[in-house]
């Protein structure tokens, strides 16, 4: 059977990508954010999983504001990089796992969380920096990637409890795929940032932290979090925290078994407009 051998949560800054790819990581603004990423990919280089299952979403780029799926999973054998303006990212495209993908939404579906299926999608930073930040810049991606869309663009987003909860299901799903695979689930996008209006630029640091103290201790208590206090404390766009929280679902203690183990945690202000938080959770052994 598939398992879930750890959750991995990261912000998706698009300068992020930028420095990247123009070769600027060691110029003296970048170079303590790229630093906090190294122990990561250490630990990935010797924890690559066979999927990872990427919990993101989508800046009205493949879905645009005519028609928002709330949770859109992302089912094709490959999905191409995203032009968002300056032309899409010089990063390898993504493989998908249409048999897994197909056969989480199945069964998540069956557990009465009502998924878009999407059979072709390009996906934007909130997808590509992330892997970038996880696995570098290799000519190919090191695994499949399930690119699962949540709509925190236009509200109303869905709740931190219906996150969670997905979490949960999504693990029920995975465990009951018929293959041997080990799978990692990503939570991306936040930390505190606004983009927007009078408030553009807001950083809320101690939010920041107390966010990520609470999601590794007291997920159940976070989950209650409700919308207003991300946009009052977090800034507008802070709400893309809330996708954290399907990956938090998703971990074994969560279906009673032991807690996870923090391989690393790391914060970082500014890049960009945005607070970046970084959790790696490997899940105990049992
Ligand atoms: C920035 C952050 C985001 O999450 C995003 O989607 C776009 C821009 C920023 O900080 O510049
Ligand atoms: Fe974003």
């Amino acid at each position: 059977m598939a398992r879930i051998s750890a959750s991995v949560y990261t912000s998706h800054v698009p300068a992020i990508g930028v420095a990247l790819d123009h070769g600027k990581t060691d110029e003296p603004y970048w170079r303590p954010l790229f630093a906090g990423y190294e122990p990561s990919q250490a630990w990935m280089r010797d924890h690559t999983p066979d999927v990872v299952f990427l919990v993101f979403n989508d800046h009205a780029t493949a879905f645009s504001l005519e028609m928002i799926p709330t949770f859109a999973i992302g089912t094709a054998a490959a999905f191409a990089v995203a032009d968002e303006g300056w032309g899409p990212r010089p990063v390898p495209g993504i493989v998908g796992h249409p048999a897994l993908a197909a056969h989480i939404a199945q069964s998540v579906i069956q557990q009465d969380f009502d998924l878009t299926l999407v059979n072709k999608m390009d996906v934007d930073h909130g997808l590509t920096v992330p892997l970038s930040l996880l696995f570098g810049q290799p000519a190919a991606w090191p695994c499949p990637v399930i690119p699962f869309a949540v709509n925190v663009v236009q509200y109303p987003p869905p709740s931190g409890r219906r996150c969670l909860n997905l979490g949960r299901a999504i693990r029920t799903a995975i465990e009951s795929y018929d293959e041997p695979l080990d799978v990692q689930i990503w939570g991306t996008g936040g930390m505190s940032h606004q983009l927007q209006g009078p408030r553009a630029g807001l950083i809320n640091s101690e939010f920041d932290r107390a966010f990520l103290d609470e999601l590794i201790a007291d997920p159940e208590r976070l989950a209650a979090k409700p919308h207003v206090e991300y946009l009052r404390e977090a800034g507008s766009e802070g709400i893309e925290l809330v996708m954290w929280l399907i990956a938090r679902g998703a971990m074994g203690d969560l279906a009673g078994g032991p807690a996870p183990t923090v391989e690393h945690r790391f914060y970082h202000v500014p890049a960009s407009n945005t607070a970046v938080g970084h959790l790696v959770l490997e899940e105990a052994a049992s």
